[in-house]
């Protein structure tokens, strides 16, 4: 990426280990890699391989054991007021006992935001996501996929230059996925907001992205970078039958393969048959 812009995040030989007794797990080993602003970048890797743990990372949640991660050539040292966080578990990043539009103001506060201010950028961010009409219900009054895209309203109404996903869409069916991920793009192109969305669903990371970082299993490395100059805006249906498409799936699967992603699944974590997901590493 040498001609690109200079690069709003930049991840330089990081790694990350646990105590666990008797000794370390080791995570995450030495990954690089820079993000441009206005970015859409997917990170895909085996379930277990340390996904969680970088993103954590990046966001300044957890501290690495070596190595860094740059916000506009800052170390970052603590979660920053320019990153959003969107987690997989959307039911417990719900506050229950706040109606939906205080949920998606709640962290505005920690900006020092006014509660007029605040209310319009809940009700702009509602309206983002289609869901105006339930600011007034509780989130546990709505659908999986409707308190997804609460925690993406709240994510856009803190006005993030950087917006972090870690797996959001994985357990919501198969249809409200594909509108999740249209409504994410759609976004994603208007606010131009930076985005490192973690994934082990192998179409869905080259759906999103402009570029796909593939990790080896644990502890993750970079395995390899593939470039996605699909055509945007993209279509669930006209993207998805390109042969490109095809070819850079191909590419995604075949290097994860290479990696050893392809062992038995868990339990937990395993793919229906024909799925693109990435098996579990063991
Ligand atoms: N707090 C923790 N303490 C000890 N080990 C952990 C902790 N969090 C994650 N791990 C281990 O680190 C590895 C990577 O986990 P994680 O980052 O959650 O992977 P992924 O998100 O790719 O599924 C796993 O082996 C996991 O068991
Ligand atoms: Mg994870």
């Amino acid at each position: 990426m040498s001609s690109s812009p200079p690069a709003v995040l930049e991840v330089a030989s990081l790694a990350k280990s646990y105590p666990v007794r008797g000794g370390r797990t080791e995570a995450v080993a030495g990954v690089s890699f820079d993000v441009a602003p206005g970015e859409f970048v997917c990170l895909v890797g085996p379930s277990g391989c340390g996904k969680t743990t970088l993103l954590r990372c990046l966001a300044g949640l957890l501290a690495p054991s070596a190595g860094e991660v740059r916000l506009a050539g800052a170390p970052v040292r603590r979660p920053p007021p320019q990153m959003g966080f969107v987690s997989q578990d959307y039911s417990n990043s719900m506050l229950p006992w706040l109606k939906v539009d205080k949920n998606v103001t709640f962290p505005l506060r920690h900006k020092g935001i006014g509660a007029r201010r605040r209310a319009e950028l809940a009700a702009e961010a509602l309206r983002v996501v289609g869901l105006s009409e339930f600011a007034r219900h509780y989130p546990w009054q709505l659908s999986g996929g409707m308190q997804q895209r609460v925690a993406i309203a709240r994510a856009l109404a803190y006005q993030p230059e950087i917006l972090l996903m870690d797996e959001p869409f994985a357990s919501v069916d198969a249809q409200t996925r594909g509108e999740l991920e249209d409504l994410l793009l759609d976004v994603w192109a208007t606010y131009g907001v930076t985005t490192v969305f973690v994934t082990h669903d192998i179409d869905e990371s080259v759906y999103l992205a402009d570029r796909v970082i593939v990790l080896s299993r644990r502890p993750s490395t970079v395995a390899r970078q593939v470039t996605v100059g699909l055509p945007r805006p993209r279509d669930q249906i006209s993207t998805k039958e390109l042969p490109e498409f095809t070819r850079l799936r191909t590419e995604v699967m075949r290097t994860i393969a290479q990696v050893g992603g392809g062992g038995p699944a868990s339990s937990e974590h395993r793919a229906p048959p024909g799925s693109s997901r990435v098996a579990a590493s063991p």
